[in-house]
């Protein structure tokens, strides 16, 4: 926003809130001396007998009313809220934020640093670390993988004992800190259309066991051994190194419908887990990598 338009808007609210305020007082002005006669009927009725009379509010009430303006008036003062006049204690929503993230830091920082000593197997035995580790995971990493750990499509599950980049400690602590990003490219093209795709899937579904046109799949067997080997490796054991997953042990990461595979083949996934390692730190990082190997080792 140009200076202008920012120095017109906040001019716009001031107009507003003050507006606002001096026009509630002069209404309450108004509601304390009524004009003419008090107690004397205006002649408005309703519902045959109900009759309005010309009387002023209640004393109690309308005090009320004064002290909420006083109130607004010293609060406008103190606090911002006028346009985009900062108010004399220079409060702020960020201010307190970073207020509480200080006094927080104060008090956890030296339990997590202990922790962070911890090597994960053992830091992975210990329930007060668990219990931190537990609510990082819930606030930090329960969006994309659920509260419960078990994923969604394309959101690997982290208590299955199976892994895209692998469940040693130091590994789930790499994927935390530093993020991961499986590139699966699109194959259609390369593997001549749907007729192609059709019969790589039919292969890949063998793999895990299923029951398939076994010529479609031996068909398939020559093109995966040409396109697919490289990442998924022989008979599509997966690769931890590049997070190509295993594809023989029918646990899928976007679904293992006939469907599903053929998408994957045919336009390619590329899921994303993010770093970590600038927005939570070391410390936290560490505690829940040890909290995921927990998971895994029930
Ligand atoms: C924005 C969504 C998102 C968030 C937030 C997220 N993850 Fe992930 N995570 C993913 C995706 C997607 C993958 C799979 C990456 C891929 O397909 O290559 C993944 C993969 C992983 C893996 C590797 C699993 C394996 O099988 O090797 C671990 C461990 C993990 N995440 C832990 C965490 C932790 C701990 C947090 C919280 C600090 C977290 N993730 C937050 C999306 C997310
Ligand atoms: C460049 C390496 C690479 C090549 C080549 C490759 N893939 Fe993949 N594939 C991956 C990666 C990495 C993933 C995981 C993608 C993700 O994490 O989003 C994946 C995912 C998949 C999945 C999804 C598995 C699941 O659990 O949902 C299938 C199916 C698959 N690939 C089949 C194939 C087939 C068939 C070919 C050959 C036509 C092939 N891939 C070639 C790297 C590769």
């Amino acid at each position: 926003m140009s200076d202008f338009t920012s120095e017109f808007w906040s001019w716009f609210i001031i107009a507003i809130v003050g507006g606002g305020i001096v026009w509630l007082f002069y209404l309450l002005r108004g509601n304390d001396k009524v004009p003419g006669e008090p107690g004397v009927p205006t002649g408005h009725v309703w519902d045959e007998n109900l009759q309005e009379f010309n009387n002023p509010l209640p004393r109690w009430w309308s005090i009320m009313f004064y002290i909420t303006i006083f109130f607004a008036i010293g609060y406008l003062i103190l606090y911002p809220g006028m346009g985009s006049y900062k108010g004399l204690l220079g409060w702020t929503e960020v201010g307190e934020y970073e207020q509480e993230v200080a006094a927080a830091e104060e008090k956890y920082g030296p339990i997590f640093a202990q922790f962070e000593q911890t090597a994960i197997p053992e830091l992975a035995k210990d329930p007060a670390a668990m219990k931190a580790g537990e609510r990082l995971f819930v606030t930090y990493c329960a969006v994309c993988h659920g509260s419960d750990a078990r994923g969604a499509p394309g959101f690997p599950n982290l208590r299955d004992g199976d892994w895209l980049y692998g469940g040693a400690p130091e590994q789930i602590e790499a994927t935390i800190l530093h993020g991961r990003n499986g590139v699966m490219p699109a194959w259609e093209a390369p593997l001549g259309g749907e007729a192609g795709v059709n019969m790589v899937a039919t292969y890949v579904m063998s793999l895990s066991g299923r029951e398939v046109d076994e010529k479609l799949a031996a068909e398939g067997k020559v093109k995966f051994d040409m396109f697919c080997v490289a990442c998924h490796l022989e008979g599509g054991k997966g690769n931890q190194a590049l997070g190509a997953p295993n594809l023989s042990d029918n646990i899928w990461l976007y679904g293992g419908s006939p469907r599903t595979i053929k998408e994957t083949i045919a336009k390619g996934r590329s899921g994303r887990m993010p770093a970590h390692n600038e927005f939570l730190g070391t410390a936290k990082s560490h505690i829940l990598a040890a909290y995921i190997y927990s998971l895994s080792q029930d």
